[in-house]
């Protein structure tokens, strides 16, 4: 089991999920955060802390973002930890409730 960044952490990118991870496993891609499956010991922090709603714990995510699984595990090998919040964009809130953004995604 793990938990999942989804489509709507694209171009939001809020970081708040950083802070309270316990293990350090979100990994930072230019305008996305993933989660190394491989770390994440499933504690659920960071899902109320994401003001997009945007992680899921693996079985909850919707049907249409099952996608997001394998793409959080390929790019959490690609992509380094985070471990400290950085600012978030400065037009994060304009993007907050856009649907299907995984194409705007930068790897
Ligand atoms: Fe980190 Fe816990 Fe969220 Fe997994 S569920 S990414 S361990 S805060
Ligand atoms: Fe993304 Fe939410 Fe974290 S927008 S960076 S998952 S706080």
């Amino acid at each position: 089991m793990t938990f999942v960044v989804a489509d709507n952490c694209i171009r939001c990118k809020y970081m708040d999920c950083v802070e309270v991870c316990p293990v350090d496993c979100f990994r930072e891609g230019p305008n996305m955060l993933v989660i190394d499956p491989d770390e994440c010991i499933d504690c659920n922090l960071c899902v109320p802390e994401c003001p997009a709603d945007a992680i899921f714990e693996e079985d909850d995510l919707p049907e249409d973002q099952k996608h997001f699984i394998a793409l959080n595990a390929e790019l959490a090998k690609k992509w380094p930890t985070i471990s400290v919040k950085k600012p978030a964009p400065e037009d994060a809130d304009d993007w907050k409730n856009t649907p299907d953004k995984l194409q705007y995604l930068e790897r």
